[in-house]
């Protein structure tokens, strides 16, 4: 009987003896709630990574998404484009704002980016913001967004929890926007456990987002604010804060993103060496001028040779998990919880059928390669 390969998953917790040293440290300094001083030097360490004036931590990237909402002032009834290829977890806090997600469509079946050509069919009076979701770190065209949202004085969101350190046009994704975010769960580029980071531009926002994370304690000193220096009761905010101990782990991952980002390039670039022969299946497009972080691979099955379902089903049946069959990847608005917000969005439902997607990680080895580009190739 053949043996079953381990299981290949888009999952690696790359902790070693600096990430230790460094919690251990933090534990020692006996500051371990979300006001601790390492939480500041984390943003420090995120404002410097991605040149950025003002980075703010926080619990998760759900979290962080609420907080830009509430930080952009949206409220009830306001719209918030998104894209249907986004998971869940963009989505669900535009809900608990109670503003309405308005889906617009992405640019081909082979790209996550905005058709901008439908997204300004989707702007209304109550547009407030437009959120981007690089999903597994690919790049995205951002310049022409940035214009409209500029024109159409909409704010920009980048949520960018797949993409640390994915570059477009030599800038980092996540500085184009008025908000960038990141989550730093276990699965991400920089794995704080549960944790999250944003960068802005704009000091004013920096403190809204603070004052978000901390109950709305006041720190802003407008001329509605000043009265109330370091008051609680003032204005609504929520406990976002991050954990002094994930904070310390964010700075010592934050260090290693570069060379994460190599090791998993490395890989990417060997696994699409390997199945060059493969007509019926190739990397989807990455956006010239852009880099990806290669969070993952996604590879583009051709319709006429199989579905990416199939595709997923076979290589899981050699213990290669694609992340589009363990989340179930569809348009978002096929969900039940988001029926009621459907649109007809014809590439990203062509988009989530055909691609599937290859780990990458700092754990696959030159044997893990071997093993997906046999399984693939099996397939033909
Ligand atoms: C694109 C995207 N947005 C948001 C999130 C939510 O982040 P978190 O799990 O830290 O709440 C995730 C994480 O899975 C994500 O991949």
């Amino acid at each position: 009987m053949s043996q079953l390969y381990k299981p290949l998953k888009n999952k690696f917790v790359d902790i070693d003896r600096t990430d230790e040293s460094a919690v251990l440290a933090a534990l020692r300094r006996k500051q371990l709630s979300g006001t601790a001083d390492i939480v500041a030097e984390f943003e420090q360490a995120v404002a410097s990574y991605f040149y950025s004036p003002y980075a703010v931590a926080s619990c998760n990237g759900t979290a962080a998404i609420h907080l830009a909402l509430l930080a952009l002032d949206i409220t009830a009834g306001d719209e918030v484009i998104v894209p249907p290829t986004a998971p869940v977890m963009t989505v669900l806090p535009i809900l608990l704002a109670n503003a309405v997600p308005v889906f617009a469509d992405v640019i081909s079946d082979q790209n996550f980016g905005f058709d901008l050509s439908n997204v300004q069919q989707k702007i209304t009076p109550k547009t407030k913001a437009i959120i981007t979701v690089p999903m597994w770190g690919y790049p995205m065209e951002m310049s022409r967004l940035v214009v409209l949202c500029q024109k159409k004085n909409i704010a920009l969101i980048e949520d960018c929890s797949q993409a640390h350190g994915t570059k477009m046009d030599g800038k980092y994704l996540g500085t184009f926007g008025d908000i960038g975010l990141w989550s730093a769960h276990d699965r991400k580029l920089v794995a704080c456990g549960e944790g999250a980071f944003m960068v802005t531009e704009s000091k004013d926002l920096s403190e809204k987002l603070q004052e978000g994370r901390a109950f709305g304690r006041v720190i802003r000193q407008t001329r509605k604010l000043k009265k109330y220096p370091g008051q609680f009761g003032v204005q609504f905010g929520l406990n976002y804060k991050i954990h002094a101990l994930g904070a310390a782990l964010g700075i010592s991952q934050l260090k290693k993103l570069d060379k994460k980002i190599k090791i998993r390039t490395k890989n990417a670039r060997a696994i699409c060496a390997g199945i060059t022969d493969l007509p019926w299946l190739k990397e989807i497009e990455v956006t010239p001028g852009g880099v990806s972080n290669y969070y993952a691979l996604v590879l583009y099955v051709d319709p006429e040779f199989a579905s990416g379902e199939e595709i997923s089903r076979k290589l899981l049946a050699q213990n290669i998990v694609s992340d589009t069959l363990e989340y179930t990847y569809c348009p978002l608005y096929e969900m039940p919880l988001f029926k009621k917000f459907a649109a007809k969005c014809p590439n990203a439902k062509r988009l989530t059928q055909r691609i599937i997607t290859i780990p990458t990680h700092e754990g696959i080895t030159a044997e893990d390669i071997q093993h997906i580009i046999a399984a693939l190739k099996g397939m033909s």
